[in-house]
């Protein structure tokens, strides 16, 4: 037995591989540094599909996912009221979950296509502004943009938010994936999937970093400050966010990937987060000899994020919106090929008493 269930493989899977010790991510045969260079609809096309799509099947599908934005527009107006007096993760949580079962559209596309909408609209009430309608013409993270901004984005703002939702399309079987395949092994259906891995994924230890990650830059505040501040943490018994990672024992190449997109965005944080980045792995290896804690995907998440204008309590939302690719091909695998998924457990509580006479 395993606590955290780590080395225990728990589902066979054609979509990814993560490879820990050489620090590769491979997406249904291709390594994440080829996938970066796709766009987002082919990247999804080839999870859901499995091959690397022609260019018209992408524009289809494009499409489709446009036109599922509108359905879904409709449908979050009148519960926006209600949804945006939460966070907006958990608003998207209540979003998500009011899609009803029997909505027409199909389940996989209407899920990837619901939630640039719904964090967008959730994101600019929490800014006081009214929601922006998605226009159906625009790729997903040019239209995610346009709607929270109420303007087109720059073509460089749009290629680094869609690089960074390949980076995060799919990833094994992490915490939330695990939900997912969990309950849709169920026969819950993929909207009740979905929602489960989104309460996955909220969690910090999850998909919840990359707003400490920010927090945490701005509480070391200047380069004079970088050890003092790391050195207090780790004597604190408190984690650095951005750091470490259950599964890579080396760097994680999606930090490279998101590095390369945040560096040409001229965001001034990049150098001073380059400092602390050198000063914390440094920091734990003197902390943790030997275990190798090194950048995970969330502290250049944070930056490129941040860099394209989204601000901190919507980057979970937007993780999601790259992962749900990933979360519902993964539902429509265990769907087709997986069986209900009943672990078991260990009794450690007390004997059984004797009763008295
Ligand atoms: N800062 C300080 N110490 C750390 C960190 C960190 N970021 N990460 C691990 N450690 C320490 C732990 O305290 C532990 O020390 P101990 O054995 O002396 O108690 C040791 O390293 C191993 O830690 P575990 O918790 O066993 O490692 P695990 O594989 O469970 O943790 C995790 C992985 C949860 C990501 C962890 O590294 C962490 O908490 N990181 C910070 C949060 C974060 O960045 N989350 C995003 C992860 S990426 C993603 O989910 C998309």
């Amino acid at each position: 037995m395993s606590t955290g269930l780590e080395g225990i493989v728990a589902a066979e899977t054609v979509l990814s591989h993560v490879d820990g010790e050489r620090g590769e991510l491979v997406l249904r045969g291709l390594r994440l540094e080829e996938a970066a260079r796709l766009e987002f609809e082919e990247v999804t096309a080839l999870l859901w599909q499995g091959f690397a799509p022609e260019a018209d099947a992408s524009d289809a599908l494009a499409e489709r996912l446009g036109q599922a934005r509108l359905v879904a527009f409709a449908m979050a107006e009148p519960l926006l009221p209600a949804a945006s007096r939460l966070t907006p993760v958990e608003g998207l949580r209540l979003l998500l979950s009011a899609i009803p079962d029997a909505e027409e559209t199909p389940h996989h596309l209407m899920a990837v296509a619901a939630v640039p909408v719904f964090a967008a609209a959730l994101g600019r009430i929490a800014a006081g502004d009214a929601p922006v309608p998605p226009d159906p013409a625009l790729r997903t993270a040019e239209d995610f943009l346009a709607m929270l901004h109420d303007r087109t984005p720059s073509a460089d703002h749009a290629r680094a938010l869609e690089t960074y939702l390949i980076t995060v399309a799919d990833h094994g079987l992490n915490a939330s994936t695990f939900a997912a395949r969990v309950i849709a092994s169920t026969r819950a259906g993929l909207f009740s999937s979905v929602v489960g891995a989104l309460c996955a994924l909220k969690g910090p230890l999850h998909g919840g970093a990359p707003g400490p990650v920010l927090d945490m830059l701005d509480e070391i505040g200047g380069e004079e400050s970088i050890a003092g501040w790391i050195e207090g943490e780790i004597a604190a018994g408190r984690r650095l966010m951005g750091f470490g990672h259950r599964v890579y024992k080396v760097r994680d190449p999606r930090a490279d990937v998101l590095r390369g997109v945040v560096r040409p965005l001229s965001s001034p944080r990049v150098a001073f987060a380059e400092k602390v980045e050198a000063a914390a792995i440094a920091a734990l290896e003197r902390a943790k000899p030997g275990r190798n804690l090194q950048t995970n995907v969330e502290f250049y998440t944070a930056l490129a994020l941040e860099a394209v204008g989204i601000p901190r309590p919507l980057f979970t939302p937007v993780f999601a919106l790259g992962r749900m690719a990933g979360w519902t091909a993964h539902v429509l695998e265990q769907e087709q090929t997986g069986r209900l998924l009943r672990p078991l457990s260990r009794y450690t509580g007390p004997a059984v008493r004797v009763a008295a006479e």
